[in-house]
């Protein structure tokens, strides 16, 4: 089949919501992927930082085919193994204070679930977010969005907004009282720019929530499961929350996400406050224990760090040699941004990477975000780099 008989056939039925690039996938190994005519791409989205341990890694994909040989499914009124492993696993590499896990389908749903947690712990509505910040697409999530792009034509089904400039210290302390539900944010922002929170930024906000017994909410979607060189983001601040979601590279590709939260939040819901056919199931978890087994055996979060310093060593040279091109790099460990100088060189640079067989995003309109998978060869990455920053 041909590239153009498939954007035809595509633009008869899918609804005009996204942009696609001119490329259809069929195959991908590692961090390489493969178009329908047979051309390779080197892959540093990782699928939107999904496939943590590269496409259809072999541990992965066993261990799902395993699991739909034997239960794929089954309703939440039962017990399953895979289910208690994964959530054995999450609490062990959560701060000790977090100890409940709930999976869902997606980041967004992990989202709505924190939300909906931190309405029942403190009776109270009100949430305070950052600016840029990006949480999800439900109305959950839209709510404590801050990019006016994706709330702005929902906002007639939308509660009104507490929203901070990220890593303001004083305006946050002034939005957290005694209305506020929580504060919810990204250690590091990915969406919203690749934006490291300032060092004690998260300390400032434990301790503005304590006072006020407000909830402190991380949203680890795009940052946890090692993506910064730490198992979770926070660790890097060492900044416990009440509660923290996981998604994308939790299942390696398989669909699911998590929110984790303290005892005490826990205590205060009942069978019934929240569910879903979907929840816990055994493909899902299944898919969770390879990914964590594979990080663990072959020391990806290490890895991360050891491999995301010196991609952001390389950046940062090339951004102090070409101040007119790129005026600066920032991230932690494989989630990494280069502050491209010219919107239009940055608009454009997705489709010319494509044709250097490259898959690259661009977001925030001009930071190329880097976000491959954990275990990307350094050759692979660093050619991929070498030749990024030639089209500059
Ligand atoms: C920090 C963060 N939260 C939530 C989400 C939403 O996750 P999903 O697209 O799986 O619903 C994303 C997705 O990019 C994210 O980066």
């Amino acid at each position: 089949m041909k590239l153009e008989d498939i954007q035809k056939r595509e633009a008869r039925h899918f609804l005009p919501v996204v942009n696609r690039m001119p490329v259809a996938l069929v195959e991908g190994r590692g961090s390489t992927v493969v178009d329908v005519d047979g051309r390779e791409y080197t892959d540093l989205t990782a699928g939107w930082g999904v496939c943590s341990i590269g496409h259809c890694h072999p541990t992965l994909v066993e261990a799902i085919r395993e699991q739909a040989g034997r239960l794929m499914q089954t309703t939440n009124l039962f017990y399953t193994l895979p289910q208690l492993d994964a959530a054995e696993s999450l609490t062990a590499l959560s701060p000790d204070e977090l100890t409940r896990v709930f999976f869902v389908n997606s980041g967004t749903e992990a989202v709505e679930g924190a939300i909906k947690l931190a309405h029942r712990a403190t009776g109270r509505s009100e949430f305070v977010s950052t600016t840029n910040s990006f949480h999800g697409r439900t109305l959950g999530a839209l709510s404590v969005i801050g990019q006016a792009k994706y709330r702005d034509v929902y906002r007639d089904l939308l509660p009104e907004q507490v929203v901070v400039p990220y890593g303001d210290v004083d305006a946050a302390v002034a939005a957290i009282g005694e209305r506020t539900a929580a504060m919810i944010l990204e250690p590091v922002q990915g969406e919203g720019g690749v934006n490291v929170a300032p060092e004690g930024y998260l300390a400032a906000l434990r301790k503005r929530c304590d006072e006020t017994d407000t909830l402190l909410i991380f949203d680890e979607v795009q940052t946890g499961i090692g993506r910064t060189g730490r198992m979770l983001a926070q660790e890097h601040q060492g900044v416990v929350p009440d509660v923290y979601t996981l998604g994308k590279g939790l299942g390696g590709g398989f669909p699911v996400a998590a929110f984790v939260c303290t005892e005490g939040v826990a205590e205060t819901v009942q069978p019934g406050d929240h569910g879903g056919t979907y929840i816990g199931n055994p493909l899902a978890c299944a898919s969770v224990n390879a990914v964590l087994s594979v990080i663990e055996n072959d020391k990806l979060v290490e890895r991360a760090e050891r491999v995301g310093t010196e991609l952001s060593r390389r950046l940062e040279a090339f951004a102090e040699a070409h101040p007119a091109k790129a005026t600066g790099a920032r991230g932690l460990g494989l989630l990494r941004g280069l502050v491209l100088a010219d919107a239009d060189v940055a608009a454009a640079l997705p489709k010319r990477a494509l044709a250097e067989g490259i898959l690259v995003n661009v977001t925030a309109g001009n930071v190329m975000r880097f976000f491959p998978a954990l275990n990307i060869p350094e050759e692979q990455l660093f050619e991929a780099t070498e030749t990024l920053l030639g089209l500059l």
